[in-house]
């Protein structure tokens, strides 16, 4: 056999032997378990509380919805057509011209979300480590001042302490290597479809108790009463890199994705759920996080500390607090894990798929090289943390360039392609499961988005960022 026979036959092997999730439903949790992660936990509440609340989150929304949810449709098409990483798929549908860039740009970005992500994981990791040694246990019976500081000094341990951060940025890659090395079944779909139901729960059940809080009404406030004198052009920008990080999209996860959904999958649907269910762990995470920070007189907008710093504070003062903050942070972790498995999926498909190595040694390679680069972002108060690249450290840089300038220019090219140049009959053709779904109506909908609407909205928020207009 000549070479070029043994590489397509290899090739041929490689698509029948990709795995699939078994069952729109495993789907469903799967690319939810992509979406909820820190970004609902973490970053949704900390970023409302800077930039003003209610008015933010009512932007926020309209960006899931109107520049979301179609970037993820396109991603989906393009994922579950080509069955490829993101360099292979865009290879395909677009063999010549700039759009092969895209692919790369989309492993670049997976890898700059991962290098500060991982570092956050690893805090969250060591607080159930705190959890479980009792560093938290009687806040309750302290002052509200004296069981702020505490809470406080607790954070600058972990985000400042010398190797002990390392330390556990390399144990959530670990954990996250052992899932992906278990693969798309037997990895992430048995994780995933324990995990996501199970945090639901909880959030639900943190939520509540937070609205009983006394500051419950002045927290609901700052999060549903908008007051738009508060929004400038970079609260419009963080708004939409926000959905673009919450939903995964602008970056190759749903192409990567959408690649393992079997084709029964009602594509629309998918997305409509999980962009509709992932608004929701953001908003209760919102419930839970506001309330407190007004009953214990913190301030909103402490930034990255924000979760950190408030969500021990609430369980302390209930009954068996411990145990539930030890709940908290354990699936504060999970959310955490699941989303990284996404993001490192990213790397790990195209170098096994692209470079031909075994699935194993790829997972290698990713985490590997996110160990090392990591070490300029786990630290974000000392050491490297204290270097200025454009006034940011590199934590903040990696957020910032992925977030805010890939992500977006991702999901741009992405929508153009999908309502501009792929045909329409094609696309229509795969969204609508060969003519099999009864939804003709809802693509031509989704269609007209798409093409004039998501774009256009797309440009303005880049334009007023870099102050055009
Ligand atoms: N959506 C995840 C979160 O909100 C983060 C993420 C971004 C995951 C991009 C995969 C890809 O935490």
């Amino acid at each position: 056999m000549t070479n070029n026979k043994k590489d397509l036959n290899n090739k041929v092997d490689k698509i029948e032997k990709r795995e699939t999730f078994s069952t729109s439903l495993a789907a469903f949790f799967a690319t939810l378990g992509s979406a909820v992660g820190l970004g609902n936990i973490w970053k949704f509440p900390y970023l409302v509380g800077n930039n003003g609340g209610g008015a933010f989150v009512l932007i926020y929304i309209f960006c899931v919805f109107l520049i979301g949810i179609p970037v993820m449709l396109g991603e989906f098409y393009i994922g579950r057509k080509t069955k490829k990483n993101p360099v292979g798929a865009f290879k395909e549908l677009r063999p010549s011209g700039p759009y092969r860039a895209l692919g790369y740009m989309d492993v670049l970005a997976a890898f700059f979300i991962i290098f500060f992500y991982s570092a956050v994981a690893g805090w969250v990791y060591s607080y159930i480590f705190k959890i479980i040694r009792g560093d938290f246990s009687g806040l309750g019976s302290l002052s509200v001042g004296d069981a702020s500081s505490l809470v406080e000094n607790n954070f600058n341990l972990a985000v400042a302490g010398g190797f002990a951060p390392i330390f556990w940025q390399g144990l959530v890659l670990i954990t996250v290597s052992l899932i992906l090395i278990a693969g798309v079944k037997k990895g992430i779909e048995r994780i995933t479809k324990i995990l996501m139901p199970l945090l639901f729960g909880l959030i639900i059940i943190v939520g509540i108790r937070a609205l009983t809080l006394p500051g419950a009404r002045e927290g609901l406030n700052f999060l549903f009463k908008p007051d738009f004198s508060k929004v400038n052009s970079t609260a419009l920008l963080t708004a939409l890199g926000l959905a673009f990080f919450k939903l995964s999209v602008g970056m190759g996860t749903m192409v990567v994705y959408s690649g393992y959904f079997t084709e029964d999958n009602n594509l629309i649907d998918t997305a409509r759920k999980v962009a509709f269910s992932d608004t929701i762990v953001s908003l209760l995470a919102g419930i839970a996080i506001f309330p407190v920070v007004f009953s214990f007189g913190m301030e909103a907008s402490s930034g990255p500390a924000l979760l950190f710093n408030t969500i021990p504070l609430i369980f302390s003062k209930l009954a068996f607090g411990n145990i539930l903050l030890l709940i908290f942070f354990l699936l504060t972790a999970f959310a955490s894990t699941t989303a990284m498995i996404s993001l490192i999926e990213v790397p790990v498909v195209f170098i096994s798929e692209e470079l031909n190595l075994d699935r194993k040694l790829a997972v290698l390679i990713s985490t590997s090289i996110i160990f090392i680069v990591g070490i300029l972002t786990v630290h974000p108060a000392s050491y490297f943390g204290e270097v200025r690249i454009f006034n940011m450290n590199f934590f903040d840089l990696f957020d910032y360039i992925s977030s805010n300038i890939m992500m977006p220019l991702g999901g741009l090219a992405v929508i153009i392609l999908t309502s501009h140049i792929i045909n329409k009959d094609e696309f229509k053709r795969e969204l609508s499961n060969n003519n099999s779904l009864d939804n003709g109506s809802l693509i031509d909908l989704l269609i007209f988005v798409s093409k004039y609407i998501t774009p256009l909205l797309l440009l303005i928020v880049f334009l007023n960022s870099i102050g055009l207009i």
